[in-house]
């Protein structure tokens, strides 16, 4: 398992126990040795540099403005000689941002170079799934492929730092950046946080196919009330470090070069004026030496928030609580001058800012090599970004029915097929949310997918039935019937626009829109198979659709190469092995609902659960379980998070702890027997989960701790072992202390987060 050895762990009374391999130490002395004397040459650059400028050159650096103007080198050249502009963000024709960076560098008093900024979200020209969808691969490896085929990409373009990865925590499906979001595990976001900033800024971020992440929004954003973008967040410190915290300090770790402040209100203080993430937590607690920048002209909402009155007190919020960098809101370049020469904010809070985008400039080698050779990088859209998208694609799509064995279908035993459905055939709704540069000619539908695999061998009987995915006119369905008649089985393609997830695009109600319900069921009277193949930017509501069709794909927005990976699994050309990210509620009232909840005082159970429709008249109060569910809901969720079937057929025993007990600095192995009981070989993603059943902050009823995608024979048989080390059982603890507490612990291994192959063990103090 990932860990960082050799920390320090205090335990429940506060005693220090150091953890170290003394291999491990010899080689990172080595390292650090290396990049102490990188770092030294670093600093002495910046503090050589930062002692030549001006006043009005630092505040220039804090300042990032929007340069998608029909001319921007015009409209910003003047600046830019004068300094007044340290990044450009939006511009990606690759001729201008060489020209802007060539008046940046060569016609600028200190000639320091651009940062070009772009949100590169989930792909370039090539898109890959949305995040929420790569999150449902459980391949860490496979996302920090995707993200280098995205920096490869977009470097080309002149891009040099892109806002990503978003690591945001939400447990809401009703808010439109899920889509954009690893989900809702802290421990599975924090794996993926670390892949794509490691696939963004590769080995060495002076290369010309790197580019600088940005982990954000720095933080709570994901817990926007009822859902709705930008809306208040309020997290209890406690949940924020133990939940949300979590995947910014895996990035932390992994080298991010800049974290983005949150627009939202976290605790009463927007995240752009937080001096508690910002400078505690971030700058104190963690070492961050990158630099914020805040989101786009969230400095300027502060008083729109009502923190402060005016643009000049929010340049003092947001510079004294650290935002080193102002996106597109010219707030800091009007307002910083006059705040350092009236007293208001000190000169060291400048320096410290103009400092942290300073380095990150070195780091990336700007100094040395600004421009772009678009030449020097692969072409767009090439072999390689195609293959990259297209594995993510198969992998992330995860099968949520599959009833009477309907999946796979056979080419060769259909003589026709009737695909319908609004998104069966839209190359640019399969892109997804937040794609500014991808390219709808590069994508391969489904009904092109299917098309491209079956050949010759069946008759594709294509209806799009609807015009967008909020239709309401059933006239068409008629069409779609009778072509489901004809048709040996009906493969429905539904869902969601594009445009109907991401930013400012929540919603209320998460069922299919429009009358794609109407649609499943009338198709279904024609009395053939019916196949529904999902594409949505988040968790959708299915109750009033599951048991109308025979089986469910959920794809997600699957990008440029959703039709052939759709294809090949309709056709088991490969097992669907992609995973949930989220839990699926049942009704939306559910939400917020995710597995690892709290077991409250009250547990519910199934015996003890009583349905709306089954109360009697005047029935007693008590009779109805006084436990926690809803009389309409239940408790459970439509599917759980890690939940996704395979064509293969997995069955997990005999799980085994390497030992009872295990000392606090030590570690133990969890293991399970995995077999493939099928003749199909498929990958299971592999899942480890612990509950700490007594904690000095109560703890979550199952926590994540492992994950392990693995290809499985058919037949065969492997042992999976996880090594668990104390540390991996950390949490914060009710004075906000990062504590392992001695005590008993459930372990589970499975195939999803309702997995009952269980064991326990206990963690002892060592003395
Ligand atoms: C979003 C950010 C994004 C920025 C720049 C904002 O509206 O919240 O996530 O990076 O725009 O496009």
């Amino acid at each position: 398992m990932h860990r960082t050895r050799n920390k320090k762990q205090r335990n429940r009374t506060g005693r220090i126990a150091l953890l170290c391999s003394c291999a491990l130490v010899f080689t990172m002395t080595t390292i650090n040795a290396e990049s102490r004397s990188a770092a030294s040459d670093t600093e002495e650059r910046v503090a050589d540099l930062l002692g030549r400028m001006t006043l009005a050159e630092k505040i220039g650096q804090m300042n990032q403005v929007h340069a998608e103007a029909d001319d921007p080198v015009a409209t910003l050249g003047e600046a830019l000689r004068a300094g007044r502009i340290g990044s450009i963000i939006n511009q990606v024709d690759v001729a201008t941002v060489n020209e802007l960076q060539r008046i940046a560098v060569e016609e600028s008093r200190l000639g320091i170079p651009l940062l070009v900024g772009r949100d590169v979200i989930h792909g370039f020209k090539t898109v890959l799934p949305i995040p929420l969808g790569q999150a449902a691969t459980w391949n860490p490896d496979l996302v920090r492929e995707g993200a280098r085929v995205a920096a490869l990409e977009a470097a080309k373009s002149g891009i040099n730092w892109t806002f990503a990865p978003m690591i945001d925590i939400t447990r809401d499906p009703r808010w439109g950046r899920i889509a954009e979001s690893p989900g809702e595990d802290p421990y599975l976001a924090s794996q993926l946080a670390v892949a794509m900033v490691e696939g963004f800024q590769g080995d060495d971020l002076s290369d010309p196919g790197a580019i600088a992440a940005c982990a954000k929004h720095f933080a709570g954003y994901g817990e926007a009330e009822s859902g709705r973008d930008y809306a208040t967040t309020n997290i209890p410190e406690n949940e924020l470090r133990n939940v949300h915290l979590r995947p910014f300090r895996a990035a932390v770790d992994a080298g991010v070069v800049t974290l983005m402040a949150s627009f939202s209100d976290l605790n009463g203080v927007p995240a752009t004026g937080n001096e508690f993430l910002m400078r505690q937590v971030l700058r104190d607690e963690w070492n961050f030496d990158g630099f914020v920048v805040s989101d786009w002209n969230s400095i300027h909402q502060l008083a729109v928030h009502g923190l402060t009155a005016d643009d000049r007190e929010s340049a003092l919020a947001a510079s004294t609580a650290g935002v080193d960098m102002d996106m597109a809101g010219n707030v800091y370049l009007g307002e910083l001058g006059a705040l350092v020469e009236n007293g208001g904010v000190d000169i060291e809070i400048i320096d410290a800012a103009v400092a942290n985008i300073l380095r990150a400039k070195f780091r990336m080698g700007l100094f040395d090599n600004p421009y772009t050779d678009p030449e020097a990088l692969p072409a767009f859209g090439s072999p390689e970004a195609l293959a990259t998208a297209k594995a993510a694609a198969l992998q992330s799509v995860v099968m949520l029915k599959n009833g009477n064995g309907a999946l796979p279908l056979s080419p060769t035993r259909l003589d026709s097929i009737a695909v319908i459905g609004p998104l069966a055939d839209a190359p640019y709704e399969q892109l997804g949310t937040w794609v500014f540069d991808g390219d709808p000619d590069l994508s391969v539908t489904a009904l092109q997918g299917i098309r491209d695999l079956v050949g010759d061998d069946a008759v594709i009987d294509y209806v799009r039935a609807m015009e967008t995915s909020r239709s309401r006119s059933t006239a068409p369905f008629d069409e779609a019937v009778a072509a489901a008649k004809r048709s040996d089985v009906a493969v429905l393609v539904l869902g969601e626009e594009a445009i109907l997830s991401g930013e400012a695009h929540s919603r209320a109600d998460i069922d299919l829109p429009g009358a794609q319900a109407e649609l499943v069921r009338r198709v279904r009277e024609a009395g053939k198979p019916v196949i529904a193949v999902i594409m949505a930017g988040r968790p959708l509501t299915l109750t009033n659709i599951v048991d109308h069709v025979d089986a469910i794909l959920y794809a997600w927005h699957p990008g440029t190469m959703g039709g052939p990976a759709i294809a090949e699994l309709l056709f088991g050309v490969e097992s669907p092995s992609g995973k949930l990210p989220a839990t699926f509620p049942r009704m939306v009232g559910q939400v917020p609902i995710y597995y690892s909840q709290k077991n409250t005082g009250k547990p519910p159970s199934p015996d003890e659960i009583v349905h709306i429709d089954e109360i009697e008249a005047r029935a007693p109060q008590t009779s109805l379980g006084m436990t926690a569910f809803h009389l309409d809901a239940g408790y459970t969720p439509l599917f759980p998070f890690g939940f996704g079937l395979s064509y293969a057929d997995f069955r997990y025993d005999n799980i085994r702890v390497s030992s009872d007990e295990v000392a606090l600095g030590g570690t133990l192995t969890i293991s399970a027997e995995l077999t493939n009981h099928s003749d199909v070989p498929a990958d299971e993603v592999v899942q480890l989960y612990v509950r700490d059943l007594v904690g000095n902050v109560t703890r979550p009823v199952r926590e994540l701790k492992g994950f392990r995608r693995l290809r499985i024979e058919p037949r065969q048989t492997v042992t999976v072992s996880f090594d668990v080390h104390t540390d991996d059982l950390a949490f914060f603890g009710r004075t906000n202390e990062l504590i392992v507490e001695p005590g008993d612990f459930h372990a589970w291994i499975g195939g999803s987060s309702d997995a009952d192959l269980k064991t326990a063990f206990r963690v002892v103090a060592d003395d």
